[in-house]
């Protein structure tokens, strides 16, 4: 071996050495994936007892591994329906856990990265955390082609394709772009938010009209916590072609419900919420989170609900932004025609 390879491969010996050495508190080394799924999952996962997603069925783990690792991770250690919490097998770790779902993932048509340490998974990250920590690396000065931040005219014929496929294209990777943009345990959502904040950033997209108006005198606008949030309503058989995002839901009485909502400082678009909206009349309540649409140039929430013209409705939008802790709540009154 030659200095700079006995070099590196002493370095490789260190750090393996750290991983492979329990902390003080652990009685025994850490089992990988593979042997916790052969030791314990195997049982129900290969053949697919009580509707347990089985190893290989690429289709069964693609719907869930749309949650990411760490909303993966959280159901198999509390338990869900008939999958016992930690598998029915109480000794394993957390990461051992992470370890075997990441193995199932893979052996089922997924690529993610085993995890190598215990680490401590984050609540819902920011857009512009992501973006800034890691997808940067190459987006930022455009490595091996990737489209830059900021730079619409690279990022549109990308989202003609739809937001959805193009979130899908990143989860998945190809080429220079490796999956989860490298990051394994980004969630859909996250990467989606990563995504608009690409093609968005340095864009004040503030809607024009609305802002002329006076802000505590227009029924469809709040200021909450420094967050300006706007309300659109319309009917279904009025929506444009290109307003008709997600599942549009035939018969009678439907509308869409549209929030925009605004950073009121920096005015940009604010895309990486999570919207929940509830409809309510004095008879029923109907509870949504929206999914996040894209039309003329901006992003807002967005999702159906039914509607009679007899009652007035009190439309409700709870609003969580990633780091920060308070929900935000805004109440609107609304009169069906
Ligand atoms: C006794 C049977 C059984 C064993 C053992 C078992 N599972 Fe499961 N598992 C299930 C079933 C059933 C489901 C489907 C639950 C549902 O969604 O209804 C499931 C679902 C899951 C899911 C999907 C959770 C989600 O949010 O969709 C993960 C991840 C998972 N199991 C991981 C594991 C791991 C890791 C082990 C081994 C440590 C394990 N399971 C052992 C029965 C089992
Ligand atoms: C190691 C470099 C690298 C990192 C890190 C990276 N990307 Fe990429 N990304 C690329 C390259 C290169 C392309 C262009 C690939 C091509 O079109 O062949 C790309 C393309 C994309 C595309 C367009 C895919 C398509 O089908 O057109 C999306 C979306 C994307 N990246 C999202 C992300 C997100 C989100 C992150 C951060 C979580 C991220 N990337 C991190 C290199 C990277």
């Amino acid at each position: 071996m030659n200095t700079s390879k006995l070099r590196a491969w002493s370095a490789f010996a260190t750090v393996a050495a750290a991983l492979l050495t329990p902390p003080a508190s652990a009685q025994r080394l850490e089992r990988s994936g593979s042997e916790v799924v052969s030791s314990t999952c195997a049982a129900c996962h290969v053949k697919g007892e009580q509707g347990a997603p089985r190893i290989g069925d690429e289709l069964a783990w693609a719907k869930r591994t749309s949650q990411g690792l760490t909303a993966l991770t959280e159901n198999a250690l509390k338990g869900i329906r008939n999958m016992p919490a930690h598998g029915g097998n109480a000794s394993l770790s957390d990461i051992e856990i992470e370890r075997a779902i990441t193995y199932m993932v893979n052996h089922s048509g997924g690529h993610w990265i085993e995890p190598l340490r215990e680490s401590t998974p984050a609540a819902v990250r920011s857009s512009e955390q992501i973006v800034q920590t890691q997808c940067a690396k190459c987006h930022q000065d455009g490595l091996n082609g990737a489209p830059k931040i900021g730079d619409r005219a690279a990022w549109a014929p990308r989202l003609k394709i739809g937001l959805d496929k193009l979130v899908k294209s990143a989860v998945h990777g190809h080429g220079a772009m490796p999956a989860r943009g490298g990051v394994t345990d980004l969630s859909d959502f996250e990467i989606q938010s990563a995504v608009v904040y690409m093609f968005n950033y340095g864009i004040a997209a503030l809607p024009t009209e609305p802002r002329a108006a006076p802000a505590a005198s227009t029924p469809n606008h709040q200021l909450i916590d420094g967050t300006e949030i706007y309300l659109g309503v319309v009917p279904v058989e009025a929506l444009s072609a290109s307003q008709r995002q997600g599942k549009v839901p035939s018969g009678k009485g439907y509308y869409h419900v549209n929030i925009s909502l605004f950073d009121a400082k920096t005015k940009f678009a604010i895309t990486d919420a999570q919207v929940k909206v509830k409809v309510a009349d004095p008879i029923g309540l109907e509870t949504k989170t929206l999914e996040v649409i894209s039309a003329n140039n901006t992003i807002s929430f967005g999702g159906y609900f039914r509607m009679s013209g007899l009652n007035p409705y009190t439309i409700t939008a709870q609003i969580q932004r990633p780091g920060t802790a308070r929900l935000i709540e805004a109440k609107f009154d609304y009169q069906p025609r």
